[in-house]
């Protein structure tokens, strides 16, 4: 199975994101994962289509778009045409969510599905065969740097077995608290990419942390 990295922009220092976006490539991240919050979705304000942008100039690093806001259709296009390699929405805020995938496919993106915590796996039953990706957030959305929670673990385990149901191949990636403690039993609960925000910028060294974190993967335990 594929292991991917994503490192979160919410952690990055702005100050130094050139430098900080080419150690990551330096490191080996596979994707830069990329929480665009609302204010009124999660109780938070990150960045919008002007940083997308940016981003997009200094890294080729995949953009893997995580959209926390209301209404997230209404950025589909400029995310996309600044570059977002993936848009995940999430359920709570997409009533029309085939449509939504649809559209985010036709835009020539990967196609994502999330949900909070306390919502059920079964609110992408109905889609699991037309997902590009499912996300499962293993914290409340709206913050980097808080405690995974573990029955998490067991939503990873179910999801894998959905996906599997259908025959389909869609990512599924962990976000939230994803740490050196917690990332192998993710990866052995049937997750293949992990979001790291605080795990990796808050490590002695960043650049060492994401193939220390890769490694607890793909290598067995000593
Ligand atoms: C939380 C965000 C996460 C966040 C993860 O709302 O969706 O992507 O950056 O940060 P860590 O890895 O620090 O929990
Ligand atoms: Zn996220």
């Amino acid at each position: 199975m594929t292991v991917r990295i994503a490192p979160s922009l919410l952690s990055v220092d702005f100050a130094r994101m050139a430098d900080e976006l080419a150690m990551l490539e330096a490191a080996g991240a596979d994707w830069l994962h990329v929480d665009v919050m609302d204010g009124v979705f999660v109780p938070n304000l990150s960045f919008g289509v002007k940083v997308i942008e940016t981003v997009r100039k200094l890294t080729s690093l995949p953009l893997d778009v995580h959209l926390m806001t209301v209404e997230p259709e209404k950025y589909f296009d400029s995310f996309a045409k600044a570059g977002a390699h993936g848009l995940t929405v999430h359920v709570e805020t997409a009533p029309h969510l085939h449509r939504q995938l649809m559209r985010i496919k036709e835009l020539g993106c990967t196609a994502g599905a999330t949900m909070n915590p306390s919502t059920s796996l079964d609110t992408v039953r109905e889609v699991a065969g037309d997902l590009d990706l499912l996300l499962i957030m293993s914290v409340n959305p709206g913050f980097g740097g808080q405690t995974f929670i573990p029955h998490s673990l067991d939503k990873i385990r179910r999801a894998r077995r959905l996906l599997d149901s259908v025959g389909s191949r869609a990512i599924l990636e962990v976000d939230g608290g994803v740490t050196r403690h917690t990332i192998r039993d993710c990866h052995e609960a049937g997750a293949d990419t992990f979001v790291a925000g605080h795990a990796v910028f808050s490590a002695v060294d960043p650049r060492a942390e994401v193939g220390i974190l890769r490694n607890l993967c793909v290598l067995e335990p000593a």
